[in-house]
């Protein structure tokens, strides 16, 4: 037989074999879950996709001197050597020469702090707190930014309604173009 005859005869034997494997299914892998898929979908300001659990300003202080302090500092100061940046301080900094950027002092959500520590803290190893953890140590962060008092609890429902100081430092930034895809609005 000709190398070209095996060839399409090879081609032939795979195609049928794909073809019957695809009628009965692929039988590989298994149906993703809500909470997989939940995985890629930031946190909204408004809550959406926070999931269920809490944490108190007093179990984050445990969580945060635990797996936090080493690389931001015992007040939240940040350690330069370690790269952990400063989590509060710089209010009222922004607008002056020397801008202070800290969770404090400029960003606008509280669910970002749970997403972003949700995924990437801690920095060595990610993904590894869990959810009440994650409340815990945001109502830390939090209640030593000034932000919630030190009796606070964070959960689904109160963490969204925390009002960053920085909240309204940001502006619409959507162009001509952008806005033709929220013509409803
Ligand atoms: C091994 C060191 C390390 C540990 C432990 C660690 N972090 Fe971090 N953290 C970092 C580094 C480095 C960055 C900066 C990452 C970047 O900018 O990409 C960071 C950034 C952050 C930020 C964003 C700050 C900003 O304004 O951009 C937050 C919030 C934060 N960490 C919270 C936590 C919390 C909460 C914990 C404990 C659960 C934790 N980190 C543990 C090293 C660490």
């Amino acid at each position: 037989m000709s190398t070209l005859k095996l060839f399409s005869l090879a081609a032939l034997v795979l195609a049928l074999g794909a073809s019957a494997a695809f009628a009965e299914g692929p039988e590989v892998g298994a149906p993703v879950s809500d909470q997989d898929l939940a995985r890629y979908f930031a946190i909204q300001p408004d809550g959406e996709g926070l999931p269920p659990g809490s944490g108190t300003v007093s179990a984050g202080a445990k969580v945060y001197g635990e797996r936090c302090a080493a690389c931001h500092g015992d007040k939240l100061q940040g350690v330069p050597a370690a790269g952990g940046p400063a989590l509060v301080g710089g209010r009222g900094t922004l607008a002056s020469p020397k801008p202070v950027k800290t969770v404090e002092s400029y960003w606008p959500y509280a669910s970002t702090l749970y997403d972003y520590v949700w995924r990437a803290m801690p920095f060595d190893q990610p993904g590894s707190l869990s959810p009440d953890e994650v409340y815990a140590v945001s109502a830390y962060i939090l209640s030593k930014a000034g932000v919630v008092g030190e009796d606070a609890t964070m959960d689904a429902k109160s963490l969204p309604k925390v009002e960053m100081p920085n909240a309204k430092g940001f502006y619409d930034g959507r162009g001509p173009d952008l806005s033709l895809y929220h013509a409803e609005r």
